[in-house]
Parts: C-alpha cells; sequence; structure tokens
C-alpha cells in the first residue's frame, strides 16, 4: 500500500503548492473544497484507508490523519491572513470621512412677497380679520360701476384697465372690449362688494390677490402685482378705529418706532379718503431718493366706505358704516429688503429669490 502513502504525500505537496499561490479568500475555499469537500482529494484517499493491508494500516492512518489536520490548519491560516488584508484594502478603497459634514437637502422656499402676504394676514388675523378671496377676471361692473365709479366717469383714468376681447374682434382685425364687460380686475377694491352680498355684518375681511394693470413698466411699475384689501362693516365704526388699527399694523410690520401720518386722499368708493405714511425706512425721515426728500413712504389708500358702494352691497348706509383700505404687498416687501426694482419680483431668477431663504 505505499501508493497510497504517496498519494498522501503527493496530495500534501500539491496543497501546500496551490496554498502558497492562492491570493484570495475565494481561491482558498476551492482548494478546501476540492481537498476536503464530498468528493475531494483527501476524502478519497480517506476513504481508501479501509482496504490497506492490516498491517500497515495504523500507521498509514497516522499519516493520513497527519495530513488532514496539517492541511486543514494551513487553510484556516491562510484565510484568515487572506481575510484581513481583504479588509485591509476595502478599508483603503472605501475610505469614509465620518466627521464630514452632511450633505443638505435643497429644499423650496417661499417668495419674499408671499411671506410678507402671509405676515398681513397673520398680523390681521390678531383683529378678527378673515381671508376672503374673489376673481381675478372680473366685470367693469364690479371693478367700477358697484365701486361709485360710473361709465365714462374721468376716475376711470385712475386705473388703466386690460380689456377682454369681445370674441372674434382680434381675428377680424377689429379688436373690442366684450360687450358682457369683462376685464382683469385693477384692484382687489371690487371684492368688496362680493364679500357684502356674501356675508352679513359685522364684517372683518382681508382680500389678497393678484392685480393687472396697463403700465408702462419701470422700476416701480409692473403690469401684474398684488394688493390686499381690507374691508370692515358695522354699525358702529368709525375713522378714529380705521386709524388706530393701521397704525398698530405699521408697528407690527415696521416695528414700534415707525412713524406715521395720514393725508387726505381721493377714491370714488371711500369718503372721506386717506393716504397713509410711514418714516422713510431708508433715510429715516431725512430725506433721501427712495423717498423722493419727503422722508415719508405711502404704503396703503383707505377710507370709509361710500354710502353708494354700501348700498352697492345690500347695506343701509344709515345704519352701517365701514372702512376700507388697500395695501400693496410688492411694494411693502421692497421696503423690508430694500430692493430696488419691482420686476425682480416676476423674472424667475434665482440669483434674486434665494436671497430670501430665511422667510420660510
Ligand atoms: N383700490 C385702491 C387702489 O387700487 C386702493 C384703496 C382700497 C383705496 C381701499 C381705498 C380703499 O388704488
Amino acid at each position: 500500500m505505499t501508493d497510497l502513502r504517496t498519494d498522501l504525500e503527493a496530495t500534501r505537496v500539491g496543497a501546500r503548492e496551490r496554498l502558497a499561490a492562492a491570493d484570495t479568500a475565494d481561491a482558498v475555499e476551492a482548494l478546501r473544497h476540492d481537498l476536503l469537500g464530498r468528493s475531494g482529494t483527501l476524502t478519497i484517499l480517506l476513504r481508501g484507508l479501509g482496504a490497506a493491508e492490516p498491517d500497515e494500516r495504523p500507521a498509514l492512518g497516522k499519516l493520513a490523519n497527519e495530513v488532514r489536520l496539517e492541511l486543514e490548519s494551513a487553510i484556516e491560516e491562510r484565510l484568515s491572513a487572506l481575510r484581513a488584508t481583504d479588509l485591509d484594502a476595502r478599508l483603503a478603497a472605501e475610505t469614509m470621512d465620518m466627521s464630514a459634514p452632511g450633505r443638505a437637502i435643497r429644499v423650496g422656499h417661499l417668495h419674499p412677497v408671499l411671506t410678507t402676504l402671509r405676515d398681513l394676514r397673520e398680523i390681521f388675523h390678531a383683529y378678527g380679520f378673515e381671508v376672503f378671496e374673489g376673481p381675478e377676471i372680473e366685470t367693469e361692473e364690479y371693478n367700477f360701476e358697484l365701486l361709485n365709479i360710473p361709465p365714462d366717469h374721468p376716475a376711470r383714468d385712475l386705473w388703466d384697465t386690460l380689456y377682454v376681447a369681445e370674441p372674434g374682434s382680434v381675428e377680424a382685425g377689429d379688436p373690442r372690449p366684450a360687450a358682457d364687460g369683462t376685464i382683469l380686475r385693477t384692484h382687489t377694491s371690487p371684492v368688496q362688494v362680493r364679500a357684502m352680498l356674501e356675508l352679513d355684518a359685522p364684517i372683518r375681511v382681508l382680500t389678497p390677490g393678484r392685480c393687472f394693470r396697463y403700465e408702462a413698466v419701470d422700476a416701480s411699475h409692473a403690469s401684474e402685482f398684488f394688493q390686499v384689501e381690507g374691508l370692515v362693516v358695522d354699525r358702529d365704526t368709525s375713522l378714529a378705529d380705521l386709524k388706530g388699527l393701521l397704525e398698530e399694523v405699521a408697528r407690527a410690520l415696521y416695528g414700534r418706532d415707525v412713524a406715521t401720518r395720514f393725508r387726505p386722499g381721493y377714491y370714488p368708493f371711500t369718503e372721506p379718503s386717506v393716504a397713509f405714511d410711514i418714516g422713510c425706512l431708508v433715510c429715516g425721515g431725512e430725506g433721501c431718493p427712495a423717498c423722493k426728500r419727503s422722508g415719508w413712504m405711502t404704503i396703503l389708500g383707505a377710507g370709509m366706505i361710500h354710502p353708494n358702494v354700501l348700498r352697492s352691497g345690500g347695506f343701509d348706509p344709515d345704519e352701517f358704516q365701514g372702512y376700507a383700505f388697500g395695501m400693496g404687498p410688492d411694494r411693502m416687501t421692497m421696503l423690508r429688503h430694500g430692493i430696488g426694482d419691482i420686476r425682480h419680483f416676476f423674472s424667475a431668477d434665482l440669483r434674486f429669490v434665494t436671497q430670501f431663504a430665511e422667510g420660510r
């Protein structure tokens, strides 16, 4: 049975060589399988022991056992060495700096004018105002007539109106305003009448929304802009209430120390009418280009609701009074941030809008 001895020795030598050459854990595992698997070389040799001559069996058995133990432990050793270098290689290749700051997730934020609109809503909410919205596409009746501005009245010139064309008239080369008086609203005041027709007194509503005018566009005029209208209708309310409210709102928006003043104004739908100014935020009242050297900036128009407008809304002016005011949130936002040109608001230029990420 010297054959078995030779085979065992040959297997030992061959396995050692393959082991030395194996440079990955997978290669060693393959070797283990070839030697010690179910039909591995060594497994088959061990099975052949039973057929050996009885007197040679003890010595052969001893040798076989030695070879098996030796190869098993050599394989284990090689495997753990290779696993360690594999890990070192992986750690080196996949370096991860656990102290590096996380990558920020990009989130959107509000447009600065929308932030002003939300602030206004919140401030007025504290005074009991709720939001009441009306349509952007209006009729001349609501935009003018019901607001005490009859057709052909010169006061219409105060609002450069965009008319919706009569269907077919543009194609026919003869553009005419729509016969049903459809226009884009020039202010949010028509919602005064809509609110009065829909709600019962006492009314306290805030009407934010987009307005449109046929403007010569420049740094302070856009053909598309926002207004926020306020309307109060009650049995016992006065100009004093209006003044007190607006002064408080100005303080909430611009700080306790802001200077305020009322000036006479003119609107066909309020009587008396006022303009409300705050001390210039740029120069503090000294006079500068931003306030046209006056020291004051006008932030809204207001007044007591004209009796004819109360009637348009279904209220008897002998029983009810009310006041209304109209603010320009675009302009208010420009004052807040020192923005010099209203056209930025509609430019969709990210370099501009992303500066206001904090107003979330
Ligand atoms: N609607 C007016 C404008 O657009 C502003 C205003 C509103 C004035 C309410 C008085 C009362 O100029």
